[in-house]
């Protein structure tokens, strides 16, 4: 079959819904929530209203169902109105994966219905104050008692943390054992003993809520488990195989935004009596934005149809999140070199791309950790 890159109409139809949202309700905002630091809770009710808020969730349990080439689509469009804001619902979808991956049809059940029924979102919580890359050095204690695990440590950097219904958190049974003794509990909001400590200061993303959770004899029931116990490793990692794509779609979005921005004023501005859009050296950086962005669509396309038709995709989307981020950062750059000192102050939208995307190379495993993902992929031949 030859390859077809055509859109579907109900795919058309659901990138004109989050163009349009992201055009009408994300990026008149964007610039108020990145200075007060501040998560858009009316942003979150509106998107969970339209339908794209948790909508990978299964029809069966009250979502769309829909699949990773819808979530990219999506993406792009989300964060070109605001990197920040869009990693608020991927964030959720984060959290969601585990349970879709993981749980069991009651666990399906009960966890989505708190994320369906009204606006609400999930978190994944994995990093802690020590380790972030060797996630396996996890410190935080799941110790059994009965039909429950009582939880004791901190997680550090978890998007939504503070906000979510349902915290996927990665503990461990046994340290000495690194990732054989880890195990994925599913924390409810409102949980005992379960504390979310908002983050401030952060360079970018900043409508994002970014928190510390401490947790302090907080007692899980078993059946909040995923998995087994010793199975919590994988299933974070086969989790962020998946979730790393919507993170090089959002870039795509910073990408696009930072060309268009550029390409306006390079038009508008004028120096030596003519728009600096005329002169060759601006016109190749317009170019090699738009060259970049083009290569990093077409590779995020291919490793979400990857994952969509359920063939191994590790090391694509290492490598879709790694070189969309990064040429996500050199375009917002390059946009704000075109624009000039101009570029350089918060009344232009472009020095926040820089600020916003720098973020897409560090979470979700650094771009280290891809390359160290896409080299033990090649050195496994
Ligand atoms: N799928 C399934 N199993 C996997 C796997 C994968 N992708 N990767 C590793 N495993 C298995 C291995 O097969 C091995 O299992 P066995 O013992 O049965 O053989 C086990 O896991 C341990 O594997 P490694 O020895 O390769 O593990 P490692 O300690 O070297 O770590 C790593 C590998 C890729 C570096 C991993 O630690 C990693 O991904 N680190 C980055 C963490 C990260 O991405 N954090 C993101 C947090 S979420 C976030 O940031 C969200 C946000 O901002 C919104
Ligand atoms: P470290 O692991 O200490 O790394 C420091 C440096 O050393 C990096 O440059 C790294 O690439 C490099 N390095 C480490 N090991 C190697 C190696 N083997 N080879 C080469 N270089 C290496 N985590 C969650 O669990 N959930 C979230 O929702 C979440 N959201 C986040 C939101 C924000 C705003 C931020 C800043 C982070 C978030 N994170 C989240 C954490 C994020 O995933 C980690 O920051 C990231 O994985 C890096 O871990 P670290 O900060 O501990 O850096």
């Amino acid at each position: 079959m030859p390859i077809d890159f055509t859109l579907t109409d109900e795919q058309k139809e659901l990138q004109k819904l989050a163009r349009r949202f992201a055009r009408e309700q994300i990026a008149p905002v964007a610039a108020e929530y990145d200075r007060k630091e501040e998560v858009p809770w009316g942003l979150v009710e509106k998107l969970h209203a339209v339908g794209l808020l948790n909508a990978i969730i299964p029809e069966a349990y009250g979502g769309l169902g829909l699949g990773m080439l819808e979530e990219v689509i999506i993406g792009e469009e989300l964060a070109w109105g605001c990197m920040g804001i869009y990693t608020i619902p991927m964030a959720s979808d984060l959290g969601i994966t585990p349970i879709l991956l993981a749980g069991t049809h009651e666990q399906k059940q009960r966890f989505f219905k708190k994320l369906t029924e009204k606006p609400a979102l999930a978190a994944f919580a994995l990093s802690e104050p020590g380790n972030g890359s060797d996630a396996a050095a996890l410190r935080t204690r799941a110790v059994r008692d009965g039909d429950h695990y009582v939880l004791n440590g901190t997680k550090t950097w978890i998007s939504n943390g503070g906000e979510a219904e349902t915290v996927v958190v990665f503990a461990t049974v046994a340290p000495e054992l690194r990732h054989k003794g880890v195990v994925a509990l599913v924390v409810e909001k409102g949980t005992p003993g379960f504390k979310a400590n908002k983050l401030h200061g952060k360079m970018g993303q900043r409508a994002s809520g970014t928190y510390e959770l401490v947790f302090e004899d907080c007692r899980v029931p078993i059946e909040n488990r995923l998995g087994q116990e010793g199975d919590g490793f994988k299933i974070a990692m086969q989790t962020l195989d998946k979730t790393r794509i919507p993170v090089a779609a959002g870039s795509l979005g910073v990408a696009r935004r930072a060309l268009e921005e550029a390409t306006k004023y390079a038009k508008e501005r004028e120096a030596f009596g003519k728009p600096i859009a005329e002169f060759q050296a601006i016109q190749f950086k317009l170019a090699e934005m738009l060259m970049g962005l083009e290569t990093a669509r077409t590779y995020t396309y291919y490793a979400a149809w990857l994952v969509d038709t359920h063939q191994p995709h590790a090391h694509a989307a290492a490598i879709a999140k790694a070189y969309a981020s990064e040429m996500a950062f050199e375009a917002a750059n390059q946009a704000i070199q075109i624009h000039g000192g101009y570029g350089y102050m918060h009344e232009y939208p472009v020095e926040k791309l820089l600020r916003d995307v720098k973020l897409n190379q560090i979470y979700e495993g650094t771009n280290e950790i891809q390359r160290l993902i896409i080299a033990r992929h090649i050195l496994k031949g």
